[in-house]
Formats: C-alpha cells, structure tokens, sequence
C-alpha cells in the first residue's frame, strides 16, 4: 500500500460497505484490498483502534469502524499452512520437520527489519500483521503481540506478556515479565485497555475489559484490574469503579498493590472470608522511581 496515498474517509466507507455485506464479501477482491490497506496503516501508525481524544469522558475515542475491519480481516481470512520448515533436523522425523503454524491468510505473524528499531530477543514471540510497534520497543521471548494493537516508543514488552488485540501501550511503558493485556474486538465499540505513557505494570498483573491506567501509574506485581473490580484509593478516600458508560480508570501516578477486605455480609462474614481487592497505597513518590527503575542498562 501506498501510505502516501492514504484517503481515511474513502477507506472507512469501503471498510463499513465490505463488513455490511457480512458473508457476501468473502471472495471479494475489494473487500480483501480495503482489509490490506487498513491493516498496512493500522501497522504503521497512521491508524488506531483507539487514539487520544481530550473531548471523550476518558480522554481516549475508540474507532469502531478500525475494529470492524479488523474483524473484517478475520471473515475474509482461509486457514492457512504458515509452518516455519528446515528447523529441525530430519533425522529426528523421517518426514518433513518443520514447527506447525496454521492461522488466518490474513493474518500472518509480522516480519521486521532492523532498521525499523524494534528489537525482538530470538526465542518465540509473535507480533500479529495488524499491530503496531514503535521503534525502541523491546520484545523478551516469549511474548505475544495481537492485531490491533498499538505499542509505542521505548517499551518493554517481557517475557510471558500479553498485548492483547487492539490494547494500546504508551511510551516506556514496563509491562513485566507475564502481565496479560487483554483485548477486546466485540462489541465493536467497547474500549480497549489502555495503559498511558510511563507506566510500569508489575509481573503476573492483568489488565482487562477496557481499563484505562493513566499515565505513570504503577501497578505492583499480582495487581488484577477488570470492570468489576473496586479500587480502594487510601489517600483520596475514595472507591474507584467502571460505569455503565466509563471503564474503570487508574489515576495518573497511582501506585496500586494487591490487597484484600473483609466480606462483611451473609455466609461469608460467617466464615470469615475475604475478597481480592486492589489499594491505591500512594501516589507515586521519589522511592517509586527508585523501586521502578528497572534494567535500564539492558536496553
Ligand atoms: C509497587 C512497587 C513498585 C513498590 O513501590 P514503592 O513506591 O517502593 O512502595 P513502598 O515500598 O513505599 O510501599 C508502599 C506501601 O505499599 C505496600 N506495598 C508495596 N508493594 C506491595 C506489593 N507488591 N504488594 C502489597 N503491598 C505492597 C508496602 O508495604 C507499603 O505499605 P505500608 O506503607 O503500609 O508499609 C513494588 O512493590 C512492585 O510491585 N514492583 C514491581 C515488581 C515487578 O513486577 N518487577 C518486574 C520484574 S519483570
């Protein structure tokens, strides 16, 4: 695709015309073309899922119409025979070795050359066609990056993470070894995850069902977010939720830890259970960037 040539409004209605059609665009060479040429400026950059919007409730407007090509991309796909050959020795086979991949024709993982400033670390991550990765980004194996995401400049993406499909990831932004972005592709509409610039996501944490962490916040390790989960803030006093038309949204510099409290109703209380709950303990102070300043002589 030419990107020079790039007519948004003109892609958008032959994206909407082509995911009307449902099943009718299967074999339809237009359809695939505008398919290609969304995913070619969602891999660029040019195009989100979702972008910054200061006039949206939460400062971020998701772009349906991107998530119904991306799922367009999926109707129009054949499964395919994407297998890596020659990587293992013949001898150990007696037939023709090589690692199975099967997916989507549309959607092959992504290659990259190194003048594009992403550098992968050899041993089994994937970034899905469709996604975007700035330059700077770092990949420990094995990681997993899905269509419709965006990451961008100067994040870490560690070992056993997660980016799911159309999450959007900030500039050195940390996500540690085995945090779980989710993605959301349906309803087309929903927001995704979104994690603002600077914001470290501790290991084993998952993000999910459209969370916004607003720029520099921290989540400790262990930290799960999702549309049901209270927040307990200990400095403001107050208690963070989702809404039926907001998603749960961390504030800017806020340093979140696993907690737990107690159930104070019913059978429960009776047995003294208690429920997993995550506590703003802080906002982040000169220790935080202390306790967060992370490898950066690996990079
Ligand atoms: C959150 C974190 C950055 C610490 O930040 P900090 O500003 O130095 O926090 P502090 O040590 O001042 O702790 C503040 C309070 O939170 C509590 N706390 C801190 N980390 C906590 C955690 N992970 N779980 C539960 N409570 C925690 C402390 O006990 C303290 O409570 P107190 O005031 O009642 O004593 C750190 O705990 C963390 O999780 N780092 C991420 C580790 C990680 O995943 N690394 C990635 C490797 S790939």
């Amino acid at each position: 695709m030419k990107l020079e040539n790039f007519d948004l409004q003109d892609l958008k209605a032959r994206i909407e015309q082509h995911f009307a059609a449902g099943a009718d665009a299967i074999g339809n060479d237009d359809a695939l073309g505008s398919f290609i040429e969304l995913r070619s400026a969602l891999e660029s950059g040019l195009l989100r899922a979702a972008e910054p919007d200061s006039a949206a409730p939460t400062g971020w407007r998701v772009n349906a119409w991107v998530k119904r090509g991306i799922l367009l991309g999926f109707r129009l796909g054949k499964l395919t025979d994407q297998s890596i050959r020659g990587v293992m020795p013949a001898s150990l086979f007696g037939h023709h070795p090589h690692i199975t991949f099967i997916d989507k024709d549309t959607y092959p993982a992504r290659t990259f050359l190194p003048e594009e400033g992403v550098r992968i670390v050899p041993g089994g991550s994937s970034v899905r066609s469709g996604a975007f990765v700035a330059r700077g980004v770092v990949i420990m194996p094995p990681a997993y990056i899905n269509a419709g995401a965006y990451v961008d400049e100067g994040t870490m993406v560690d070992s056993h993470a997660l980016v799911g499909s159309c999450a959007q990831i900030g500039k050195r932004v940390h996500l540690s070894a085995a945090a779980q972005i989710g993605g959301v592709l349906e309803p087309v509409n929903a927001s995704p995850v979104i994690i603002e610039d600077d914001v470290l996501v501790g290991g084993n944490t998952g993000v999910y069902e459209g969370t916004v962490v607003r720029r520099g916040a921290v989540l400790a390790a262990g930290t799960i977010l999702t549309r049901g989960t209270p927040v307990y803030d200990v400095v403001d006093s107050t208690i963070l939720k989702a809404t039926a038309e907001t998603p749960l949204i961390i504030p800017e510099r806020a340093v979140v830890v696993p907690g737990s409290r107690a159930v104070t109703a019913g059978y429960g209380k009776q047995m003294g259970l208690s429920v997993y709950t995550p506590v703003i303990v802080k906002y982040r102070d000169d220790k935080t960037d202390l306790s967060t300043t992370l490898e950066d002589l690996l990079r």
